[in-house]
């Protein structure tokens, strides 16, 4: 199938030209790369021996009452991710966001691989697995690869000796105000005319949110999965299969 014949005639003709485009982003979008998913099949959180674990050690309890099992998690997490490359999907994106005035990509991945592929205007809304927060002085860093997944106990920070946290959003924990505010100002009062969801099970309001604001505003809003989710009723176009083909479609339609 080339990609450009997957998309339905309609949805080409209604997006070719359009200036500004949103997307939302989860775990799906990586999984071309290698990286499993946190639900659904081979997911992280459904795997039969460590998944119960695996969401308890990513809670913000955890955090706070042993910090070493929640950093053995992420350092886990981080290693999956660390020979992955960007794949088709996370291309297509930078080359819309090459291509159009408005683009603005909200993505609930924390493994970097957007960024790695060179989406600059990004809202990471459950952060990074790379960064860090100093519980004692709020000192923000980074650590580099070698580092992260290597570790088995919590990190101090070099300043004052402090443990660090890593910079992702746990179980229990709310959304950093700055970046609701991003998502207020890109998604809620001005939508963009174009929003497509690609690779989440898009199982939190605030990623419900944008789509139907947009709807409501008469936008058009497109889903990608290859299974169907609660939003695929609520979209105009729900298109059914991998990341990797679809948003390249969607970009060459788009761009053409
Ligand atoms: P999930 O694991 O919940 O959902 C992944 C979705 O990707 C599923 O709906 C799959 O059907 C779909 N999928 C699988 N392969 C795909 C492909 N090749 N192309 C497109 N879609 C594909 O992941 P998220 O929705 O991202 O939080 O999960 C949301 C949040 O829950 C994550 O950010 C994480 C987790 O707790 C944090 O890390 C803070």
């Amino acid at each position: 199938m080339r990609p450009e014949t997957a998309l339905p005639g309609e949805l080409s003709r209604e997006i070719r030209g359009l200036q500004s485009v949103g997307a939302i982003t989860g775990a799906g979008v990586s999984k071309e790369s290698g990286i499993p998913t946190y639900r659904g099949k081979g997911g992280l959180y459904d795997d039969p021996e460590k998944g119960d674990q695996t969401v308890d050690a990513l809670t913000a309890t955890t955090l706070a009452v042993d910090p070493d099992r929640t950093w053995r998690v992420i350092a886990e997490l981080a290693r999956q991710s660390l020979t992955a490359k960007p794949n088709a999907a996370h291309h297509a994106l930078v080359k819309i966001e090459k291509n159009v005035t408005r683009f603005i990509l909200l993505t609930q991945n924390v493994d970097g691989l957007h960024q790695l592929a060179g989406t600059r205007n990004i809202i990471d809304i459950h952060g990074n697995t790379f960064d860090t927060v100093c519980l004692g002085c709020d000192t923000r860093g980074h650590l580099d690869r070698s580092t992260l997944t290597s570790i088995t106990r919590t990190p101090v920070c070099n300043s004052c000796g402090g443990h660090l946290r890593p910079d992702v959003v746990l179980f229990g924990e709310i959304l950093p105000r700055d970046k609701v505010e991003q998502m207020r100002q890109n998604f809620y009062i001005n939508p963009p005319d174009l929003l497509v969801i690609a690779g989440t099970s898009a199982l939190f309001p605030y990623i419900l949110e944008p789509i139907f604001i947009a709807r409501a505003a008469g936008k058009i809003t497109v889903e990608i999965n290859p299974e169907p989710t609660k939003l695929s009723d609520q979209v105009d176009y729900s298109l059914r299969g991998p990341a990797g083909v679809y948003l390249p479609a969607l970009a060459e339609a788009l761009l053409k």
